[in-house]
């Protein structure tokens, strides 16, 4: 199967394509940069097209060119970084997303998987969340992504545009996401290895619901694979466990009691992350494509501490 992976070179996409490449997908990347987040041996197996996805003519080019079956859309600017740059991030979430779509209709593709996020819901909402709650974002990164939803939706049902969507909370990884608010659950860890110390930005109860980088991969590949027939709507909220500062500053110290941890909570963020969910409502994940998280908090923290502590030493060789 010929899969376009936009932002894939990115936190999420150069993990998303390893085990695409494994399974005997032919990968294409579209992506600003030349770089991966995680290089790997499978990412060379993959074709780059270095190219900008507000240029409509460039995406429908890769997707016809390359005879595109599948599309998983993960290009865009984050929480953070977008409220720092709005004009850029309106114009690559909302351009990227209406024309990576229309590029999807034009070359006939068969599925489309958009990465959303929590952030699509708004603040002061019950816990756990319901899925059908009310979407009116605090953020101007929710609002691209409730849009992006709803124009993907709108092609379902107009162009019959097999489109699915993943509403993700913070997704911890050894080396996690760089502009999104939510960062502080895997900077922690890398901080605290690499300097003894961390500064969260947030109160020490700010509560953010996560999941592990392992079992988000594996909910890409679960959403995509699952026959039409099994879907009872277009856009899944998927959650491992709620965490908050101090608890993440409770694991760290009990595998690292040298490391010092501070409180420094900044007002935009803090008022972002709380804005968010602090549980969300994935049954139907569970229910149409067998979405089950594998990693609790002990086991991610392990798994994020080794492999860490290994990149890290063979650095320092
Ligand atoms: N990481 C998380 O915790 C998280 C949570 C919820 C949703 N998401 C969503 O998942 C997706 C991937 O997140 P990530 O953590 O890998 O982010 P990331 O910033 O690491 O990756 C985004 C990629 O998009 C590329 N990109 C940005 N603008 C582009 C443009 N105009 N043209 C082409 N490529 C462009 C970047 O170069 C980068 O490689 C995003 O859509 C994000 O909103 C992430």
């Amino acid at each position: 199967m010929n899969i376009l992976l936009t932002g894939g070179l990115g936190n999420l996409g150069s993990r998303l394509l390893i085990p695409l490449v494994r399974r005997g997908d032919r990968v294409v990347i579209f992506d600003l940069q030349d770089k991966p987040f995680i290089p790997s041996d499978e990412f060379n197996q993959c074709k780059l097209i270095r190219g900008d996805l507000t240029d409509r003519e460039a995406v429908i080019e890769a997707v016809k060119k390359e005879q595109i079956d599948s599309i998983f859309h993960l290009g865009a600017i984050l929480s953070a970084q977008a409220e720092n740059e709005r004009d850029k991030a309106w114009t690559i979430n909302m351009e990227g997303i209406r024309n990576t779509l229309e590029a999807a209709r034009l070359g006939e593709v068969k599925r489309f998987i958009f990465s959303s996020t929590l952030a699509t819901y708004g603040g002061g909402l019950p816990s756990p969340l319901d899925i059908d709650s009310p979407m009116w974002p605090v953020s101007l990164y929710g609002v691209t992504k409730v849009a992006g939803e709803l124009l993907g939706v709108y092609y379902h049902n107009r162009f019959g545009l097999d489109f699915r969507a993943i509403r993700f909370p913070s997704v911890v990884a050894p080396r996690g996401m760089v502009g999104g608010a939510g960062r502080f659950t895997s900077e922690v860890f890398l901080e605290a290895i690499k300097t003894g110390s961390y500064e969260f930005y947030l109160r020490p109860d700010s509560s953010i619901p996560i999941v592990y980088i392992a079992d988000a991969i594996k909910s890409f590949l679960l959403i995509h694979d699952a026959p039409e027939q099994n879907l009872t709507r277009r856009s899944y909220n998927i959650h491992a466990r709620g965490v908050t500062p101090a608890e993440l500053e409770t694991v760290v110290k009990a595998r690292m009691p040298h490391v010092k941890i501070t409180y420094n909570p900044e007002p935009v963020q803090t008022a972002m992350v709380d804005s968010w969910p602090h549980s969300l409502d994935d049954r139907h994940a569970r229910e149409d494509w067998g979405w089950q998280e594998t990693y609790d908090l002990d086991r991610m923290a392990d798994e994020v501490i080794e492999t860490l502590k290994k990149e890290l030493n063979s650095t320092d060789e």
